[in-house]
This record gives C-alpha cells, structure tokens and sequence, in this order.
C-alpha cells in the first residue's frame, strides 16, 4: 500500500495547544495539512491556527475537554460534520494532576488522569474509526512516553482505593496508550497504521507546569541549560510519525523519537489488551466489538 503526502490531509490533532502539539501543528502547516486543532484555552488555539495558516496550512480550532466524554463525542460530531475524511488522527493531548481528581463515568469513577489520557483517546478513536475508515491509507500516532514501564494498570480496583501518586497515574495512563495502540492495530484495517510514540524529556513543554518540588526545580533547570528535547524536534517527530512513508509497515509500533524499538514487555501479552479494551469499552457504555 502507498502512503501519501500530508498535503491537504486532514489531520486531527489533540493537545494542539501547547508544547509538543503546538510544534506539531506548525509542521503539519507547513507541509500544507488541514489540521482540526484540540484544546482547551480558546487563546491558545487560535494563536497556533493562525501559524497553522501562516505556514502555508489551514484548518479549525474546536475547544473540548477531554476529561468529558459528551465533549468527546461532540468533537467527533464537529469533525464529521466538516470532513468526509480523517488522514491522521494523533492522540497527543495528556495531563499530569498533583491530586486525585476523580470523574463519573457510566460504568463507574475513573481517575480523570486516566480519562484524558487513556478513555478519551480511545472514544474519540471509536467516534471517528468511520472517517478514518473514508481517509485510508490513514494513520493513528498515540502520544505516549518510556514512563509507560513505570505504569502499573490496576483495572481491579474500580474503587480507587489505592492510594494516589501523581507519578504512578500519569505511567498508568502512558502504558494505557501502549497497549491500546498495539491492540488498535490488530483491529484497525491493514490501511490504517497505528503507532504509539515517546517525544523524549521535553522540559519546556506545559506538561510540567504543575511539577513542584526537587523534581519540579529539576525540570526548570534543564528546561533553562537545554537539558532534554525542544518542542520543535519532539513536534517535528510527531509529524515523522504521522508522514514517514516508511513506517506504513510498521502499524502496532512503538517509536521513541523516530526509531522502532521495543515497549515494555506487557505490551505483548495479548489478554492484558483485551482486557484493557473491553474496560475502557465498558467505563464508557460502548460495545467493545466496535473494531
Ligand atoms: N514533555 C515531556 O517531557 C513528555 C515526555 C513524554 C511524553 N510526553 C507526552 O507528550 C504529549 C504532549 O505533552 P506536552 O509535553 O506537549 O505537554 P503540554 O505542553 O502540557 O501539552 C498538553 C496538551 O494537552 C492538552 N490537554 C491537557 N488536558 C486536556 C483536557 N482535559 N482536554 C483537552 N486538552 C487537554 C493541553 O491543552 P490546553 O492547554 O489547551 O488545555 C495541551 O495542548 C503528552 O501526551 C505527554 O504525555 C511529554
């Protein structure tokens, strides 16, 4: 199968509005994409469409949070209702919360971490599968990160009984990408690539904005002598990711900047997938089999 150029392509990408995804969506401007920009701070967003557009791009801004499914699907409906198509769907968008934040789902309480990060990246994937579908040789891109071999998923405790790591929820939520992208792939059509990806430590991104202690100064400093990866580079990789013609072989992969290599081991384990996908499924009261 030929992939294609990223000229005119429809790209959705989340997480549009700030560090990583921001660096993004100036790339895919200039490579001529018309780019579906999700956040939400309005300001932002219309900012980074209006570089979109200076660099030769085009496109829209739809302001969603993540962290509400109903806005989900919404997005989904904008979507649809503007394209006929989806060529790139990248899942960039992710947060880190100091505190549990818990949120309501249908199927019971989840953390809100693992909502934004995890749950609605697979809806919004469920919601637009058709376009993707209409746009093929079409192309997912997970934004996920190494921490994913720090996470520990704990889908038997619904309770959230655990006691709560700002560290441990945000590596959950980053295997959680992993192992969805992988098992995406044994699903999706053999025209649609998926690929989970690692940008590296990019400490002048928003991610860390909330990171206090040594940790948190650590950040700061790096970001101030240039420790770690600029937005730019990470950004520039994402749209590898999404572009490179040579990885239309490669669906089910997980990248660390531009190279394959291999995720963490539970990656691999067939029924630890299904598992997550039938749980994500039913948190969100959708039939699992929609794939
Ligand atoms: N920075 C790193 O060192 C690093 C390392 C490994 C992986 N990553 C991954 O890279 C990706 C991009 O992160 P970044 O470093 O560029 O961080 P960032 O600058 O904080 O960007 C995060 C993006 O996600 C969006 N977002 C967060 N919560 C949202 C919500 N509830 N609803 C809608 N959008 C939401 C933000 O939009 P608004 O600001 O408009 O809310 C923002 O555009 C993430 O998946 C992250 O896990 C980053």
């Amino acid at each position: 199968m030929e992939w294609k150029t990223l000229d005119d392509a429809v790209v959705v990408l989340t997480g549009g509005t700030s560090g990583v995804g921001r660096a993004a969506a100036a790339r895919f401007g200039e490579l001529g994409a018309e780019v579906v920009l999700v956040g939400r701070d309005r300001e932002r967003g219309v900012a980074t469409l209006e570089t979109v557009r200076e660099r030769g791009g085009d496109g829209v801004f739809v302001r969603a949070d993540l962290g509400d499914p109903d806005a989900v699907r919404a997005l989904a409906g904008e979507v649809a209702d503007r394209y006929d198509r989806v060529d790139v769907l990248a899942l960039n968008a992710a947060l880190s919360l100091p505190e549990r934040e818990v949120v309501e789902l249908p199927g019971g309480p989840v953390e809100r971490v693992f909502l934004v990060n995890h749950l609605s990246p697979y809806l919004l994937t469920h919601e637009l599968s058709g376009l993707l579908d209409a746009g093929v040789p079409s192309r997912v891109v997970v934004t996920s990160s190494r921490v994913h071999r720090r996470g520990e998923l704990r889908l038997d405790d619904p309770t959230l009984a655990e006691e709560y790591d700002a560290l441990g929820a945000y590596a959950r939520s980053k295997l959680a990408n992993v192992l969805f992208s992988t098992e995406l792939a044994t699903r999706l059509p053999d025209d649609v690539t998926t690929l989970a990806y690692h940008p590296g430590f990019v400490p002048t991104s928003g991610l860390y904005r909330e990171t206090s202690g040594a940790f948190g100064l650590a950040v700061r400093v790096a970001g101030l002598v240039g420790v770690g990866r600029s937005v730019e580079q990470a950004g520039e990789d994402l749209v590898f990711a999404a572009g490179a013609p040579e990885l239309t072989t490669e669906s089910g992969a997980y990248l660390v900047g531009r190279e394959v290599e291999p995720p963490d081991s539970r990656v691999g384990n067939d029924a630890l997938r299904r598992r997550l996908w039938d749980e994500s499924a039913r948190l969100l009261d959708l039939d699992p089999d929609w794939s």
